[in-house]
């Protein structure tokens, strides 16, 4: 284990950790999820079950792997024993669901920058944008293409291993993200037309809030700070013992949220600038925003920004579900780490096919109602994620909370009272809070 590679710098693990929470949770799914579900009321309850015990469970997950210095199946194996590896083989399990249709999404972002720059975007009119994203996600070859070229630059990144891949990457891509998006802000927050946008986002309206936005909410916010399948466990494993694992995990909380508001300070005000819909649904990013730069000067240049920008979130969000996995596979069975990578990406494709064929040939395959690709979306974001959060939780709270104390006031981490709310939330508040998610979403 004296071999394994450690995070060259803290500034590296942060924009590492920060750049696999923010992705296409941020900027894409979670404005129109915004849109769909009362505005600034969905906001603020969000924000709460990111404070109430999402940053509890990133240090949980961080915790667990930066003491077994492990992947997420070798930590359980090592710290817990018996049944407990199972939260780590589920963890892998989820790594490929999830980037196999991590990998369309992202596609899309990649054939967007390229339609945007070529100006096939340029018009204003809903209808007829609405085909063209219709038709583009339809056609049986062109999205599994791309979906094939993303998925490969994620494995270059991955190939290069933790510091000359992973580390190098999101040193350079975050801060250009946040980049690009304070740039987009500033032009959506100033077109004409935006403060009613800007009402509607901020101005929380409770009548619009039923249990399901709290179901979303808890979904959205598993999914958006990577929690449940291991990549934290993973990520933190590339720590030394002296890491503060407090102080990083609410400094990722905060980059991750303040991404997610920016991202809605973005799409919301330019979309009723636009005099269109902020609930139109995952078309949002895809439909709506390409009518709104075709109605905004320099609106191709713009709108290639914009999906850019989509796109860098996506790669350091994949290249973080798909180590994972590649840790196991090393550290478990000693394989290369370049083996595993083009054998994992291959799976990843091929599962990646009828997540894309979805939206075309296959979009009347349907099992318990759903096609393909909103079966493994639904699958993941309500029920392996929060299984994963749900067992990682009860482990660290219940299993090997001594320990886990122990490890955490290594370096004087945490005072005893913070010490002691972090254990009680992971002892009853996220266990109950998960719990109900996944009965509620087994229930349908
Ligand atoms: N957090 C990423 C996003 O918001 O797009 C997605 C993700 C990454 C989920 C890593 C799970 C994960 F383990």
């Amino acid at each position: 284990m004296n071999s394994r590679e450690h995070w060259g710098s803290r500034f590296g693990f942060i924009m590492a950790a920060a750049g696999s929470a923010v992705g296409l949770g941020n900027i894409w799914r979670f404005p129109y999820t915004t849109g769909q579900n009362g505005g600034g009321a969905f906001l603020l309850i969000y924000l709460g079950i990111i404070l109430a015990f999402g940053i509890s469970l990133v240090v949980a997950e961080m915790l667990v792997g930066r003491s077994a210095q492990r992947n997420p199946v070798g930590a359980f194996k090592l710290l817990g024993g018996r049944a407990w590896p199972l939260v780590g083989y589920l963890g892998v399990l989820t790594g490929f669901v999830i980037l196999s249709f991590y990998i369309v999404v992202a596609g899309w972002t990649l054939a967007y920058i390229v339609h945007m720059a070529q100006g096939a975007l340029d018009t204003t009119d809903s209808a007829a944008l609405t085909d063209l994203f219709g038709d583009f996600v339809a056609d049986p070859v062109q999205p599994i293409v791309y979906a094939g070229g993303f998925m490969l630059i994620t494995g270059i990144v991955v190939v290069g291993g933790i510091n000359a891949g992973i580390e190098r990457a999101n040193k350079v891509l975050m801060p250009a993200l946040f980049a690009l998006l304070l740039i987009l802000v500033v032009r959506s927050v100033t077109l004409p037309g935006a403060t009613d946008g800007l009402i509607f986002y901020l101005k929380p309206n409770w009548s619009a809030v039923t249990a399901d936005t709290f179901f979303a909410a808890i979904s959205q916010a598993f999914f958006s700070l990577s929690i449940g399948m291991g990549t934290m466990l993973t990520y933190g494993s590339y720590l030394s013992a002296r890491e503060n694992l407090p102080s990083a995990a609410l400094t990722i909380g905060l980059i991750d949220s303040a991404v997610a508001i920016l991202s809605g300070l973005m799409v919301i005000p330019a979309v009723f600038a636009a005099g269109l819909s902020p609930s139109a649904g995952p078309g949002l990013t895809f439909i709506t925003l390409p009518a709104v730069f075709a109605a905004m000067p320099f609106g191709n240049f713009f709108g290639v920004l914009f999906f850019s920008l989509l796109a860098i979130a996506a790669l350091t969000s994949a290249v973080s579900i798909l180590e994972p996995l590649v840790a196991y596979f090393v550290d478990e069975h000693g394989l290369s780490r370049r083996v595993v990578v083009v054998a994992a990406s291959a799976v990843c494709f091929l599962l990646g096919i009828p997540a894309s064929l979805s939206f075309g040939v296959m979009s009347d395959v349907t099992v318990f109602g759903k096609n393909w690709f909103d079966l493994v979306d639904f699958l993941s974001n309500s029920v392996l994620l929060p299984t994963g959060g749900l067992f990682t939780a009860l482990f660290v709270g219940w299993f090997w909370a001594k320990p886990a104390l122990r490890a955490l006031s290594n370096g004087g981490e945490l005072s005893q009272a913070w010490a002691g709310a972090w254990l009680f939330i992971l002892r009853f508040v996220a266990p109950i809070a998960i719990a109900w998610i996944l009965i509620s979403a087994l229930k349908g």
